[in-house]
């Protein structure tokens, strides 16, 4: 029972939970950004460095998270909090990443669905405008912003349904849909001549290319890809019930955001090849070169065009679906707000954010802060400093302030399952990953180049710590 009398939701299946985790973990981050930071990190040599990243910090956070989330019965805040008041600020952090993801997410989630239109009305047919019109496109002040309230409006319809009937159902029927659509046009771009040089460029490492900045770019995408570092899946595992096995469904997790990610740089790069296209067109690469693909692909082009953006559209909301979530939660469990209340006054909030999000692309481009665009204010914020700062406050937390026996009982469920790899997780979770992350995350968020936002997103820092004890 919570502060308001009413018994916590459950998620309605094992499935369900790891539809809805992995749909939270597949976003925009596997199929818009793994593939441009491949591009522009040379290849496979990013890859397994990203991979050595995911399955060995990574999955030992996602393990923690649900462990903590599922242990203490509350999303983000209150599973700190019920520890100690001190580390209520971790939370709280988590709470406002999730705010300000959400300040720009749904924004290019409204593109991806604009391109399901634009497939089939035309923007195929004139191959050499494709880059122009999306351009133009993004900076028009009144369109984008249709199509962000359209995407918003879908994340609010799911998240006011609830956990097991609006959450769970989408990522039931969303996430396999998703899977069977990049396999489809994987399979189509595999099969076209001069395509295995993509396939060569994703697999054959070269290793002459890496730098510290390929392992920054790595670390930072591992995470923003697996949901973590932001009380995300600590929100997720709140709502497990005792019998899940939560090392066993975090490796499942992982391993399926690990899969859509290679699946989307398969869907792209042989076919990127076999037309000519340069890989490394960063952050355009899926709204101009994937258009201009589909553009030679003759009659089946829009069909498939409109199908990949369907993707993204599906992958983008599953995943801001689990950033609304986190935030609606945190207002349910601490200000026992109502589920309806929440969803609406906390998307209220959003919508005015990504206007700003969106027009900073456009009309309002000269307007900046700290040397930086509401877009890119939004992004560089959380992706640059919050989510590894949080996921290092996590793997501290976890270690160091959680008793290990309560840690043994969670994750082995009082003893009834085995989790033969206990110690070896601990010992990562206590020394091994906060000293990685500290180290890859302090010169990372030294080489932003905005030194003002770098100074105001650690001042936000020192400020919550210091005053949110008392929330
Ligand atoms: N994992 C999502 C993606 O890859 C983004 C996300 C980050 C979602 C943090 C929830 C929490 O797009």
């Amino acid at each position: 029972m919570d502060q308001t009398g009413q018994k916590r939701e459950n998620w309605g299946s094992r499935f369900g939970f790891i539809m809805a985790a992995a749909g939270s973990a597949v976003g925009l981050g596997n199929i818009w950004r793994f593939p441009y930071l491949t591009g522009m990190n040379g290849g496979s040599a990013f890859i397994l460095i990203y991979l050595f990243f995911v399955f060995v910090i990574c999955l030992s956070v996602m393990i923690a998270e649900f462990t903590v989330g599922r242990n203490s019965g509350k999303a983000a805040v209150g599973a700190y909090k019920s520890k100690s008041r001190n580390w209520t600020f971790a939370g709280v952090i988590g709470v406002l990443s999730g705010f300000l993801i959400m300040g720009f997410y749904p924004v290019v989630g409204g593109w991806a669905l604009a391109y399901v239109v634009k497939s089939f009305t035309g923007l195929l047919a004139a191959p050499e405008a494709i880059g122009d019109s999306f351009g133009a496109f993004i900076g028009n002040p009144v369109e984008p912003l249709i199509w962000m309230a359209l995407f918003l409006a879908m994340n609010i319809f799911i998240v006011s349904r609830g956990v097991a009937k609006g959450i769970e159902t989408a990522g039931k029927i969303l996430m396999p849909m998703l899977f069977v659509i990049l396999l489809l046009i994987a399979a189509r771009g595999l099969t076209l001549e001069g395509a295995s040089k993509g396939v060569e460029f994703l697999f054959k490492p070269d290793f002459s290319v890496v730098t510290g900045q390929t392992f920054l770019a790595a670390l930072g995408q591992a995470f923003f890809s697996l949901s973590l570092g932001m009380g995300c899946m600590i929100t997720y595992g709140s709502y497990l019930n005792k019998s899940e096995n939560l090392a066993q469904n975090a490796a499942i997790v992982t391993v399926m955001d690990t899969s859509a990610a290679l699946l989307a740089g398969l869907a792209m790069f042989p076919a990127m090849f076999a037309f000519g296209f340069e890989p490394a067109a960063g952050p355009g690469l899926v709204f101009v070169v994937v258009p201009s693909i589909f553009a030679q692909m003759g009659a089946l082009g829009p069909i498939l065009s409109a199908f990949f953006f369907v993707a993204l559209v599906v992958a983008a909301l599953t995943s801001s679906v689990s950033l609304l979530e986190v935030v609606v939660a945190y207002l349910m469990d601490e200000r026992s707000w109502t589920r309806k209340k929440a969803v609406y006054i906390s998307s209220a909030i959003m919508v005015a954010m990504c206007i700003m999000a969106s027009l900073s692309l456009g009309v309002m481009s000269g307007v900046t802060f700290l040397g930086v665009g509401a877009f890119d204010f939004f992004d560089i914020l959380t992706d640059k400093i919050f989510l590894a700062i949080g996921g290092l406050l996590l793997a501290v937390f976890t270690g160091w302030f959680v008793d290990k026996e309560v840690l043994r009982q969670e994750l082995t469920n009082g003893g009834t399952v085995s989790f033969a790899l206990f110690e070896v997780w601990h010992g990562l979770i206590k020394y091994v990953i906060p000293v990685v992350i500290a180290v890859i995350a302090v010169t990372g968020i030294m080489s932003i180049s905005q030194k003002g936002l770098m100074i105001f997103g650690l001042a936000v820092i020192a400020v919550l710590a210091l005053v949110s004890k008392k929330l």
